[in-house]
């Protein structure tokens, strides 16, 4: 019996070591930590438990029955996070490079499979060389695997991916299928294909963090949702993200048992809105003057930054907050903006995280480069995940909503629950100036004084339009409130409709124009 527990106690110390200690060594003079280190600062202490220690591949070509580890490369199982129960996997990229074998990828695949059963977030945290090149087609049947549950997973628990090394090739399209994506700073980089490849097709010479670093993926392409400088700020700040959101689709987010406010801020926000409504101002600013003290983090914060997707708590709930940020292109929306604030609205959806819009919105962007790539289908994106969403919904027009935009960023008319406006609000078709100039263009060719004139039209059609009052009159806005009053609205309201249910029509699925 000794015997046998000794020999179980070798296994488990040899399986501990992945790839070897030169190896975890190497890790460590590259700024990254092991695969264990990782989940062991990513799960509550003790919580983990271990799935397929001792599976090791199949495979016999090119010496790899020679190559066998346990565990093949990747470390699964499940545990806490802040006493909530967490699926995970961390690639270990001292064994074989972490790339994925058949056997690799099962471990993945049941960790999915678990994970949907049971109703419980995926992270998986990413660090391997893609798919096992020795291994050939099974390797890249066992991506389509992971793949096809990712997928299937999708709306049923929320699913984050971790990038801590290098994910290359067709491997990035699991992370590109969750919800969220973090990377680390200088250790990571995602790329479909890598510098040389790049150079060779396109004679473009570009360094692996150039093309797929974090920086670039925060900023240029919008892949990755998050960034950190390194490993355990990265962790870190996976534990915070999934406080947010319930466990699955049939769950509600928890709630906070503590709600600070910081009572200064409701004088603060009187301050933010400039007295002429062309200035900018950061609405960030408005966001935190609203919310519980400290709550907000931002989604995409480097990308398309003429939207401000995120998280926050008020009154200790979650909520998702989409808005307009007049410091940012006046807040205009286009291609990348509309496909931020969609998708960030489809998971809140998804995931039954009610919806806080902040209107401050000039219009669509004007130009050839967005029409010719399709600015029509991308707002739509946005409109359409409004339109569908079922969750509560709420918004307030600080300031401006002109043209589509208005009916775009939640308004009633697409279903919106409760929305309200500021005094300083403009609901119009368009600006005042731009207006006058179309449905005055004779009246003001005629006259002696063309510009008196034009601004004398200007002024009516401003009179008419920039001011809540037509718009609250109709009843596309439900009230007209002051920006200190605020708070206490959306908590009464966000409480009002906290039993909303609503059912879309039936259907197999809806058509988003993807
Ligand atoms: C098998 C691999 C491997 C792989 C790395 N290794 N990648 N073994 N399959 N895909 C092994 C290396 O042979 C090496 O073994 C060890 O892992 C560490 O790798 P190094 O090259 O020494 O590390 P480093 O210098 O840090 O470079 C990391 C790397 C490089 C940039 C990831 O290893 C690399 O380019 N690997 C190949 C990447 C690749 O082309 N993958 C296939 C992509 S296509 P030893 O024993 O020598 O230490 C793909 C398709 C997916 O993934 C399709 C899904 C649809």
């Amino acid at each position: 019996m000794n015997n046998r527990n000794t020999e179980l106690q070798n296994k488990r110390e040899k399986a501990q070591l992945g790839g070897g200690q030169a190896r975890i060594d190497k890790q460590h003079a590259q700024g990254k930590l092991s695969a264990r280190e990782r989940i062991t600062l990513l799960l509550d202490e003790g919580s983990f438990q271990e799935i397929g220690m001792f599976v090791e591949h199949r495979a016999t070509s090119f010496g790899l029955d020679k190559l066998k580890s346990p565990g093949d490369g990747v470390v699964t199982g499940f545990g806490t996070v802040h006493g909530r129960l967490i699926y995970v996997f961390s690639q270990d990229f001292t064994v074989l490079g972490g790339s994925l074998s058949e056997t690799h990828a099962e471990k993945i695949c049941k960790i999915l499979e678990l994970a949907m059963k049971n109703g419980a977030p995926v992270i998986g945290l990413n660090d391997s060389g893609g798919a096992r090149i020795q291994e050939g087609v099974v390797s890249l049947a066992g991506y389509a695997d992971i793949f096809y549950l990712n997928t299937r997973a999708s709306g049923v628990v929320p699913q984050i991916s971790v990038i801590m090394g290098p994910c290359a090739g067709g491997a990035v399209y699991s992370p590109a299928l969750t919800d969220f994506v973090f990377m680390v700073e200088d250790t990571s980089y995602m790329f479909v294909t890598g510098p040389n490849v790049v150079k060779t097709v396109t004679h473009e010479e570009v360094s692996s963090e150039d093309l797929g670093g974090a920086k670039a993926h925060a900023e240029k392409s919008g892949v990755t949702h998050f960034t950190a400088a390194n490993d355990v700020e990265c962790l870190r700040k996976v534990r915070e993200l999934v406080t947010y959101m319930p466990q699955n689709t049939l769950e509600l987010p928890p709630i906070a048992s503590s709600k600070p406010f910081s009572k200064d801020k409701l004088n603060r926000i009187q301050q933010i809105m400039p007295d002429n409504s062309n200035s900018p101002y950061d609405i960030r600013e408005v966001i935190d003057c609203l919310i519980d003290d400290d709550t907000f983090r931002e989604v995409q914060q480097d990308f398309a930054t003429n939207i401000v997707v995120g998280f926050a708590r008020l009154d200790g709930r979650s909520i998702g907050i989409i808005a307009n940020q007049p410091a940012s292109m006046a807040g205009v929306l286009d291609i990348d903006s509309s496909r931020k604030g969609a998708r960030f609205v489809r998971f809140c959806d998804a995931f039954n995280i009610p919806l806080l819009v902040l209107e401050d919105v000039p219009g669509f962007l004007p130009g050839t480069d967005q029409e010719w790539r399709g600015i029509i289908t991308h707002g739509a994106k946005l409109l359409y995940a409004f339109s569908e969403a079922t969750v509560p919904r709420v918004t307030v027009i600080t300031r401006k909503a002109y043209g589509g935009a208005f009916d775009v960023m939640n308004s009633k008319n697409i279903g919106a629950d409760l929305n309200y406006a500021w005094p300083t609000a403009e609901i119009a078709v368009m600006g005042a100036k731009g207006a006058a100039e179309i449905i005055f263009k004779s009246e003001i060719a005629a006259a002696e004084d063309k510009e008196a004139k034009w601004k004398e039209k200007e002024a009516e059609y401003a009179e008419m339009f920039a001011n809540p009052y037509r718009a609250a009159e109709r009843g596309f806005v439900d009230d007209v409130i002051l920006p200190e009053e605020t708070r206490s609205k959306l908590i009464a309201a966000f409480k009002m409709l906290e039993n909303k249910s609503e059912t879309l029509p039936k259907k197999k699925h809806g058509n988003i124009p993807l």
